[in-house]
């Protein structure tokens, strides 16, 4: 998702109308330049057919062609678009904006090899296009081909010093090669240059993981620090690095930062946590087979923190009705698409909570708690928007640490939670326990992600 957004901006950076360079007759002229100027004033329409009749009276006129591709790209009609580059081209082959904007379409519809072969006619017509340098080291990059892509990254930078994205592209390049430090330099470098970029900051977050998980803890804290304290407003700042930085633990992930992880992530959630394994869906469904009678479709079920509704299948067959919430609406609107809940309501979980008091005869929430820390006033909400009798499921990453706190989070964003706490925290909020078992929730690389799958009762009134 990340490329390609990037992908648009450069697109949309390039992609502007061009005055004629064409030589041709005082009508054809006159024509041109009334199309040229309702495009500047925005009338695609009129600048459409205005460049048709350019195009009918001289059917070889690279500009038109290509002005006409510029209005169909913006107007996301990828199809027309291409044609228009296209025919673009093929009257002036040596056009290097035609052939640029003809690669970042390609490059979007993952026509990888065509896109390479775009890129490097555009560079060949104009060695110093520093877009082109930057957009093809995208397309290296994702071919494998990471020596080459780096080449091409650092030709952009050093066209053009001040060029943000192409110091993000770079740092993905280094990531790519497995070299975490030069990847974070990288980033650096374009955070100075383009300091809210949510994407950048991301990346940069990634670097330092990867840095910790090489082994450079230290490094990886200081860098943390570093950051933290030249961005202390910035979302994935104030969770990534102080997740870095080892001893401090916000009281949850802030809802800025969930919001963006999540919207990123939610295209390819579903088949990345396949990936992983994940096993949230069938750890819920195996509480609710031994604590339930047999599904019969009346209750009232809140999917908490529900994603992309990977447990809607799960909840569905017990609920009159299905109710999904969640922070992010990149993560909502794949769950829409299943058509299984009857309510999706974009919100903080206990914000949410505290405003459906009684409520709920079920309430489900796996793998939402690795985005909560501090448990109590997450629990309480729940406790007090459950009927009475009712039931709270839940999993939660499991640390056997002891510590003051009871939970720590990990440097890659997510908190863990011990058993003892947990316990304290539920009955704290005015619910049974009902079940802790240990288990598996996903892989991570190797390892098996340990968790605990819970279960609570609020008392009958
Ligand atoms: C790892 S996903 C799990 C999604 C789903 N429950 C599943 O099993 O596939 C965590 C979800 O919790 C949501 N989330 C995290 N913190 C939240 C909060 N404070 N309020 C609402 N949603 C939150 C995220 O947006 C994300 O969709």
């Amino acid at each position: 998702m990340n490329r390609k957004l990037r992908r648009h901006q450069e697109r949309l950076e390039k992609q502007k109308a061009k005055g004629s360079t064409t030589p041709t007759s005082p009508a054809v002229a006159q024509a041109f330049a009334a199309a040229y100027q309702h495009q500047q004033a925005g009338r695609v329409a009129e600048a459409l057919a205005g460049y048709a009749q350019v195009l009918a009276m001289k059917p070889d006129y690279a500009e038109a062609h290509y002005n006409t591709g510029v209005i169909f790209a913006a107007l996301g009609r990828t199809e027309a678009a291409i044609d228009a580059y296209r025919k673009a081209i093929a009257v002036r082959p040596d056009f290097p904006e035609a052939l640029y904007n003809l690669g970042t379409i390609v490059q979007s519809l993952e026509q990888l090899e065509e896109a390479a072969s775009i890129y490097t006619r555009a560079i060949a017509l104009r060695p110093s296009f520093a877009e082109a340098h930057a957009n093809f080291a995208v397309v290296l990059k994702d071919l494998g081909r990471l020596d080459a892509a780096l080449a091409h990254c650092r030709e952009a930078v050093r066209l053009r010093p001040a060029y943000p994205e192409a110091f993000n592209n770079m740092g993905t390049v280094y990531q790519g090669l497995g070299q975490p430090r030069e990847a974070a330099d990288a980033y650096r470098r374009s955070l100075a240059l383009r300091p809210h970029s949510l994407e950048t900051h991301n990346n940069f977050a990634n670097a330092l993981y990867a840095l910790h998980r090489a082994g450079e803890t230290e490094e990886a804290a200081r860098r943390a620090q570093e950051w933290l304290a030249a961005f202390p407003d910035n979302p994935v700042a104030r969770h990534m690095g102080t997740a870095l930085v080892a001893g401090q633990a916000p009281e949850r992930a802030n809802d800025d930062y969930v919001r963006h992880t999540f919207d990123s992530f939610s295209k390819i959630f579903d088949q990345r946590l396949a990936q992983l394994g994940y096993r949230g869906p069938e750890l819920i469904a195996g509480v609710l087979r031994t604590a339930l009678p047999p599904a019969n479709a009346m209750l009232e079920v809140l999917d908490a923190g529900c994603g992309t509704g990977l447990c809607c299948n799960v909840l569905r067959p017990y609920a009159r009705r299905l109710v999904g919430v969640d922070l992010s609406q990149g993560m909502l609107n794949k769950a829409a698409a299943r058509n299984a809940y009857d309510e999706l309501v974009q919100s903080e979980l206990t914000a949410y909570l505290l405003g459906a008091v009684n409520r709920f005869a079920l309430i489900a929430a796996a793998d939402v708690f690795s985005y909560f820390g501090d448990l109590a006033r997450v629990l309480a909400a729940a406790a007090q928007a459950l009927r009475p009798g009712g039931m709270l499921v839940f999993t939660c990453e499991q640390t056997t640490e002891a510590s003051s706190s009871g939970y720590r989070i990990d440097p890659h964003g997510r908190f863990a939670h011990n058993e003892d706490y947990l316990r304290r925290t539920l009955i704290e909020a005015g619910l049974d326990a009902l079940q802790f078992a240990p288990d598996v929730l996903r892989h991570e690389g190797a390892a098996k992600v340990p968790c605990l799958v819970v279960s609570a009762r609020r008392a009958a009134a």
